[in-house]
């Protein structure tokens, strides 16, 4: 048996000589991460400069706000280049995950969305890391750094939070409330797409290794470091 290797493809102009299920499989990638580092930045890294709760804060918070909308830029422009229509680009023509649909209300919300969603967009950028289409693997390390700061804040902010038995329990409830939208995010098991991606080299792992990566990733962060207990999810319908 022969075994495919997909080929290594640097450029824009060199993705046009593809096969089309290649270049699909591309476009389909960067509309999803353009599409959702913007809704991520308008429903919760925005309206969170409000909530932070000292200047210091808020500077932080900017600082992941903007590098946010940063990240929906980047991967704009990569769209543009490879011929996806603006309008595709934006959340309006795109129902939106479903942890978007849950605005922000507290300051404790905030944190524990940058410490478990940013984990899970970190998963996402690290396996992009070895993607066959070059430019999204540069545009992975570039995003990568920025990604690990904004799980770091959420980290740090959460940690002292948690000093306090008043922030514990936001910490808790904030957990209770979002992690569960959490896992599906990484699609279903055996997953016919994801095969495909595979395939072409522009994913690596399958989706439920992981999610269960991400599961264990985030327990040890709930659990061993805060504390507090990580709610059981049934896996992704
Ligand atoms: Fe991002
Ligand atoms: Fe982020």
């Amino acid at each position: 048996m022969t075994e495919f290797t997909p080929p290594q493809v640097k450029t824009p102009d060199e993705l046009k000589a593809q096969p089309a299920e290649f270049q699909d499989l591309v476009r389909k990638i960067v509309v999803s991460h353009a599409v959702n580092e913007l809704y991520g930045a308008q429903v919760f890294d925005e309206p969170a400069i409000a909530y932070a709760p000292t200047p210091y804060a808020k500077w932080l918070t900017c600082r992941v706000a903007m590098e946010e909308y940063g990240h929906h830029v980047r991967f704009k422009e990569l769209g543009e280049q490879i011929g996806i229509p603006l309008e595709q680009m934006t959340p309006s023509s795109h129902r939106p995950l479903s942890i978007f649909e849950f605005p922000l209300k507290t300051w404790e919300e905030f944190c524990v969305i940058k410490l478990l969603a940013d984990l899970a967009e970190i998963l996402q950028v690290e396996d992009l890391l070895h993607c066959t289409f070059q430019p999204l693997r540069n545009l992975a390390r570039m995003t990568m750094p920025e990604e690990r700061f904004h799980a770091q804040f959420g980290k740090d902010f959460c940690t002292e939070l948690c000093q306090s038995e008043d922030g514990r329990q936001k910490v808790q409830a904030a957990i209770n409330h979002y992690f569960p939208y959490l896992p599906a995010f990484f699609g279903r098991r055996g997953s016919k797409n994801n095969a495909l991606y595979r395939h072409w080299g522009i994913k690596q792992r399958s989706n439920e290794d992981m999610r269960a990566d991400y599961v264990e990733r985030a327990r040890a962060l709930v659990e061993d470091h805060l504390k507090l207990s990580l709610p059981a999810v049934p896996e992704a319908a």
